[in-house]
This record gives structure tokens, C-alpha cells and sequence, in this order.
């Protein structure tokens, strides 16, 4: 595929030029830019239908309600979740491994038992663990990473033991770009002992190409909407219905109970028992209207694309002198970076300057920085509306660092 759909001209942010020159903005993997029909989306609820939902009894609540739950259907079609109550919405996909920490991890973990983690998970997938673990007492294994940046899967078949009740890891790392093979790692969990849980991080991949939870057969998984070209302050947990409904509430409040006295409480079922007090009613919507963007175009189409202009990038970058990417075979759409006697904070406003934005330093991933013995890195994150132009910019960008700091 050649550089040509112009989904760039659907980002209205993008029309800007920052310090002069056009904004390249290679800085997805932390959130992304969004589309003028979410923008649209969301400004017509404000504007025109904007009330609580689940609640009223008049007109434009009910059918902010259906919109609302019309979206929960959208977003189980667009993963192949076989019914929307297997959707839960959250804050982000920090909040829905938190969940799943204090609900499942609580009710099921106890002394004695493995969870097993990859040294490549980002810190959302680690610190709720170590948080639960403290109260319980279980053991956390780690899955290494190898120098080419793939998990070590003949370790992962080590790790798995008769104590292990959960595997945790991510599908397609923001650190270092890294596609893992989920299905292997489900795959050989159920072989090994099909109680185990998985749980699949799917924040980085659910934004580059089409996922199916049914078909992939994990237990939980998560990600934010805001990565996902759709608002801050929504993301999603699937769960598998015969898991949510082991699960007790995570926070109480209104809308998650069926009756409430002072003799004891019940509760709704999944997925409403975990989504107490007033949802993020016209972030919903805005990630409604992100997935339609995205059905429209077709994630095959976003993956084709976005896969032909990493080539392009992959081959640019490798041209500059004294880089090292820290990405390997089977990446995505991430280009981590460091750049021989230049500081990453350095390179990042230098680039600032040229009107490219990416981030610099760990990524929330400092076991996985640990693990090369780097600090950080420079990293240059594309999404749909990338495009040559630029990577262009980024690579002159950095032919201007090593000028300033040679
Ligand atoms: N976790 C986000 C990133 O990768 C913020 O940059």
C-alpha cells in the first residue's frame, strides 16, 4: 500500500504547525489524536440530549440510555465478544486491571498460589498485583524478555505449575513495540490446567488491527479509549461471563445494586454491579463514535497501511547515524529509540523544535528499561493518520540533534 488515504485530513488537531513546521505527531502509544466525528459525537449529546441515564423517565434520558448501551453492544462486536454483558466500562485500562485485581485476584487468589507476569508489562499490569499481593501472599512470577525483544516462551512453560491460578501479560507491548503470541500463551496455559486465568492487555493492540476475545479464548481483557482515537476517562474489561459472575462489586454506589437496606444489599448482575455511581455518559458515546470511525475504515485497512509506513520507518531510522531502535521482528508501530552521546530528553525537545512530538524516558515500563540497562528512550509511536511526511520530519529532526550535540 502506498502512503495515499488521507485519514490525517479527518484530525482536525493536526492542521496546526507547531514551532513553524507541520506537527508530526509520532506520540500515539500515549494517547491518541481524535477524529472531528467523535468531537461531533460528543458535542451533540452536550448540546442537544445531555441528561443521567439508566434513571430518568423522560424522553431524552431513555434514549441516552439506549445510546449508551448501544455502544456496550458496538464495542463487544468490534472484539467478538459473544454478548455485551461481557462489557464492562471503566476509567482506563489501569482501572480494569485494578478490577480485576480487587475482584477476581481477591476473591480468588490466596496464600501459596503464582501469578505469572512478563517483564515487559507496563506498570498498569504490575502494581495492582504487588498491591493485592502484599494483603495475600501469593508469589509473582516473570516471564523474561530476550535481547531480540520476545518473551521467553520455553521459560513461560517452566513457570507453569500446579500453584498457578493466573497468567497476566500484554499483547502488544508500548515500550518496545513487541506483538506477543497471545494464543501461544493462552494456548499453553489451558493445556497445562484449563482453571487457569488469562488476562490479555490489549491497550496497544486493539488500536492496530482486529481482535476477537472469543476466538483468542482469554479470560479478561482490557484497554483505554483514549488510545483508540475516542476520549480520556473510558476504557473497557472484557470478562468472560462464567468469570464476572464469580466476581463480587469493586466499588458500591448507585446503579449497581438491586436493593438496598440496612439489614444487607444485593446486587445487579454483570456488567452493572461493577460500574457503580454516574457513568462517563458522553465519553461512551465519544467511544461509540471512535468505533464507527474505526469499523468504517476497517482495521485490516489500518494494519495494512499502518504496517507498509513502519517499513518506511523502520528502513529511514536505521540510516541515522548512531541510532539504536530497541525494536525488533514482529513489532508494531512503535519506534523506541536512544541516539549515541544525546540525552533522550535532549532529543525530545530538540525534536520539539522541528514540530515533531514523541515521548522520552521509561514508558511506565521500568523493569523492562532495567532489562536492556537503559534509562529510557526516545520513542516515535504512528497511528492511522501518520503518514511519510512525518517520519521525513522525524528523521531530520534527529540529523539536527546530532548536529547540535555532536
Ligand atoms: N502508557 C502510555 C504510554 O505508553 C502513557 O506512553
Amino acid at each position: 500500500m502506498t502512503d495515499s488515504p488521507n485519514y490525517r485530513a479527518d484530525f482536525p488537531v493536526l492542521a496546526q504547525t507547531m514551532n513553524g513546521k507541520p506537527l508530526a505527531f509520532l506520540d500515539t502509544a500515549a494517547s491518541a489524536q481524535k477524529p472531528q466525528s467523535v468531537i461531533d459525537a460528543m458535542d451533540a449529546v452536550l448540546e442537544t440530549g445531555y441528561s443521567n441515564i439508566h434513571r430518568g423517565l423522560y424522553r431524552i434520558s431513555q434514549d441516552l440510555t439506549a445510546g449508551f448501551e448501544a455502544v456496550r453492544a458496538k464495542i463487544a462486536r468490534f472484539i467478538g465478544a459473544k454478548s455485551e454483558k461481557e462489557i464492562v466500562f471503566t476509567r482506563n485500562a489501569t482501572e480494569s486491571i485494578n478490577l480485576v485485581a480487587q475482584t477476581w485476584g481477591r476473591t480468588h487468589l490466596k496464600q501459596g498460589d503464582e501469578i505469572i507476569l512478563t517483564a515487559m508489562e507496563h506498570h498498569a499490569n504490575i502494581v495492582p498485583w504487588q498491591l493485592l499481593q502484599k494483603d495475600i501472599g501469593f508469589t509473582i512470577r516473570i516471564i523474561p524478555v530476550l535481547e531480540n525483544g520476545h518473551l521467553d516462551y520455553d521459560t513461560y512453560e517452566n513457570l507453569l505449575n500446579e500453584k498457578t491460578k493466573l497468567v497476566a501479560c500484554v499483547h502488544i507491548s508500548n515500550a518496545i513495540g513487541t506483538v506477543n503470541f497471545v494464543n501461544e500463551i493462552i494456548e499453553k496455559a489451558r493445556k497445562f490446567n484449563p482453571e487457569i486465568k488469562v488476562l490479555i492487555d490489549g491497550t496497544q493492540a486493539v488500536v492496530h488491527g482486529a481482535i476477537n476475545v472469543a476466538e483468542m479464548d482469554c479470560d479478561f481483557y482490557t484497554f483505554t479509549g483514549h488510545k483508540l482515537y475516542g476520549p480520556t476517562g473510558i476504557g473497557v474489561l472484557y470478562g468472560k461471563t462464567e468469570s464476572l459472575e464469580t466476581m463480587p462489586p469493586y466499588q458500591g454506589g448507585g446503579d449497581m445494586i438491586e436493593r438496598v437496606s440496612f439489614d444487607g444489599t444485593t446486587f445487579k448482575e454483570p456488567p452493572y454491579r461493577f460500574e457503580a455511581g454516574t457513568p462517563a455518559i458522553v465519553e461512551v458515546i465519544g467511544l461509540g463514535a471512535a468505533v464507527d470511525y474505526l469499523m468504517d475504515i476497517g482495521m485490516e485497512n489500518i494494519q495494512a497501511y499502518e504496517r507498509a509506513l513502519a517499513d518506511y520507518a523502520a528502513q529511514a531510522l536505521e540510516e541515522v547515524k548512531g541510532i539504536k531502535l530497541y525494536n525488533g521482528s514482529n513489532t508494531q508501530s512503535i519506534f523506541p529509540f536512544t541516539l549515541e552521546g544525546a540525552h533522550p530528553s535532549d532529543i525530545g525537545m530538540i525534536l520539539d523544535q522541528c514540530g515533531v512530538a514523541v515521548r522520552a524516558g521509561h514508558h511506565c515500563c521500568m523493569p523492562l528499561m532495567q532489562r536492556f540497562g537503559i534509562e529510557g528512550t526516545v520513542r516515535a509511536s504512528l497511528g492511522l493518520y501518520s503518514n511519510r511526511q512525518d517520519i521525513d520530519q522525524l528523521v531530520k529532526g534527529l540529523r539536527k540533534v546530532k548536529d547540535m550535540l555532536d
